[in-house]
């Protein structure tokens, strides 16, 4: 009777979506984040990745170690190598992401872009006035997301504003349509590990374009260069280990990596770091870290040794993910008018 009971509650949740509203350190609304604790059968999850560079810690926890285990739920899945940014290869094998792009843009004001946190961040640093490639990227992005009608996005905070901005594009394109072809899209992760931090600097996140590697852990790294970098990281003058990171925030940075690594809360981190110091509480880190990785980092180099298997991978990856990209668009196409 309790099981059956369990049943029904089970059933139940699954249905009942649970939201976390997400605050900035101003405690402004950032968004709002889907927890995954209930899971509609029929949701399409997407992601993506640059491919430049070498993935970090961050990446990981906030975004790739969902995209693992979300592959034992329900729903489909697209994962893409975001390559058209950088122009290689493999989200430009489907050429429908650019073409709903466009036609996106076409109804999108600039001043909405003009506006986004990343983009006047460009600004700052350029002296062309900045690229029309970087302007439009977030048009681009929320067309990945639309061209395959996706209703969960696993990424990690930096994204939630892109991800707010792909609704309220849905919205305007879903108007022009006349009808609700694009649905709602939902963020997803758990509240921590989703902001991981720089490890020199913990007042901005981790980043492949920092300036040193010192600053990231990168997932080939080997365990020294990870024990290094832990332990190089920056902290405070506390000793102890206790978690706030409005004011201690490299310490923090670290239960979250160390939490991330473990799946602890952290409270149940700090409670098991009872008594030591930062320095010893960095190796106890170093070590979560390390455990996870360097299985990982050998199964990468396995994998990577393998061109062969890797290419078949991307193809049928493409093949799959073109038949839903080309009748998606298809029929956007078509309740735009564009057909002969
Ligand atoms: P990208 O390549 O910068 O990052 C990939 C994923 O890693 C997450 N991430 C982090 N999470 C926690 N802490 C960090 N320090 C950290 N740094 C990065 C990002 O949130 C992201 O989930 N524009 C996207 C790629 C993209 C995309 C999409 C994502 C293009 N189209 C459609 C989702 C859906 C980007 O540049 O991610």
């Amino acid at each position: 009777m309790q099981l059956k009971r369990l049943g029904i509650m089970q059933r139940l949740l699954r249905k009942v979506p649970v939201y976390l509203k997400c605050l900035n350190k101003n405690k402004q609304k950032i968004g709002v984040r889907f927890i995954s604790s209930s899971i509609p059968e029929d949701r399409v999850i997407f992601s993506g990745i640059q491919p430049t560079g070498v993935p970090h810690i961050g990446n990981y926890l906030g975004a790739i170690k969902y995209w693992v285990s979300l592959q034992q739920e329900p729903g489909k899945i697209f994962y893409s190598i975001v390559d058209l940014h950088s122009i290689t290869i493999p989200r430009s094998d489907i050429p429908e992401h650019t073409l709903l792009s466009w036609a996106i843009g076409c109804v999108v004001p600039v001043n909405r872009l003009k506006i986004l946190p990343q983009w006047q961040e460009r600004m700052k640093q350029s002296k062309d006035g900045g690229h029309i490639g970087t302007f439009t990227y977030p048009v681009l992005q929320s067309a990945d997301i639309l061209l395959y009608k996706a209703t969960h996005i696993p990424v990690g905070e930096d994204q939630l504003i892109h991800i707010n901005l792909t609704n309220e594009l849905a919205q305007v394109m879903n108007r022009r349509l006349l009808k609700p072809f694009f649905p709602r899209v939902h963020s997803i992760s758990t509240s921590t590990s989703t902001r991981i931090r720089n490890l020199r600097d913990p007042s901005v996140k981790m980043s492949k374009s920092a300036y040193s590697e010192q600053t990231r852990i990168e997932l080939t790294d080997s365990d020294d260069h990870i024990w290094r970098k832990i332990r190089r990281s920056v902290t405070d003058c506390t000793s102890e280990i206790a978690y706030d990171p409005e004011n201690r925030p490299g310490v923090s940075n670290l239960i979250e990596i160390h939490c991330g690594f473990s799946n602890l809360t952290p409270d149940e981190v700090c409670a098991d770091a009872k008594g030591l110091d930062t320095g010893q509480y960095k190796r106890v880190v170093a070590d979560a870290v390390i455990t996870v990785l360097a299985p990982l980092r050998q199964r990468f180099h396995r994998l990577r040794n393998d061109e062969g298997h890797l290419k078949s991978v991307l193809k049928n990856g493409a093949d799959r993910a073109r038949e839903v990209a080309v009748a998606n668009w298809e029929c956007v196409r078509r309740l735009l008018g564009l057909c002969a």
